[in-house]
């Protein structure tokens, strides 16, 4: 089992979401910058995927080879920002199945609304990996989660690109069994949830909105 909180200090991470909190880096620049640090999260989530072997042929002999067992993951993305994550991440795991948690965050008392949820089936047979590019709060995040056992998933860990102590310890509460993986454990949260030092809000940086 994965500890609760993985921070990935891999340099190409690190030098990578540097690059992503300047404030003047572009949309193109951002994008391009989360798909590339996605998968590298993705490769650090996925490890401890169950393997088996098959027996294949190669050009010299016969061998029991490694692949992944059982049924493909699920990549659950947090509308709208977790969509940010995808993108790198199917690159990296192409069979992966995909799901939507529509939460929005209500600004005055910052609690989770739910307006979508649509997942694949047999969860509860699957890895679910659910990405978030901030783990703020937490609210969102745990309330994200909540549905996702509810809909029979046991197998979750979360993925994100920035995490806070608020964040991790909200998530610890309610969902202690749920691992989490992040490039930064940042300081804490301003008035209005947002992340500080953070990059400011993930969903308009990705899709150039204001
Ligand atoms: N969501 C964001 O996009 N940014 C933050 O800093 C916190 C939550």
């Amino acid at each position: 089992m994965q500890q609760h909180l993985t921070i990935v200090k891999h340099p190409l991470v690190q030098h990578k979401l540097t690059l992503m909190r300047e404030k003047d880096a572009s949309t193109a620049v951002f994008r391009q910058l989360l798909r590339e640090i996605s998968q590298l999260l993705a490769y650090e989530v996925t490890h401890e995927l169950p393997m088996t072997t098959r027996q294949i042929d190669t050009p010299m002999q016969k061998m029991d080879a490694p692949v992944l067992a059982g049924r493909k993951l699920a990549l659950i993305s947090i509308l709208r920002a977790g969509n940010g994550l995808l993108d790198g991440m199917l690159e990296l795991i192409p069979s992966a199945r995909v799901g939507f948690v529509g939460l929005y965050r209500d600004e005055v008392t910052l609690q989770p609304v739910q307006y979508y949820f649509k997942v694949p089936d047999n969860l509860d047979k699957r890895m679910v990996i659910v990405v978030d590019p901030m783990l703020a709060t937490g609210n969102s995040s745990a309330a994200a989660v909540d549905l996702l056992k509810q809909a029979g998933a046991t197998d979750i860990r979360f993925l994100c690109l920035l995490a806070t102590p608020e964040g991790v310890a909200r998530m610890k509460e309610s969902h202690p069994d749920v691992p989490i993986v992040t490039a930064s454990l940042d300081k804490g949260l301003d008035e209005k949830g947002y992340i500080l030092p953070g990059l400011g809000d993930a969903g308009d940086r990705m899709f150039g909105t204001k």
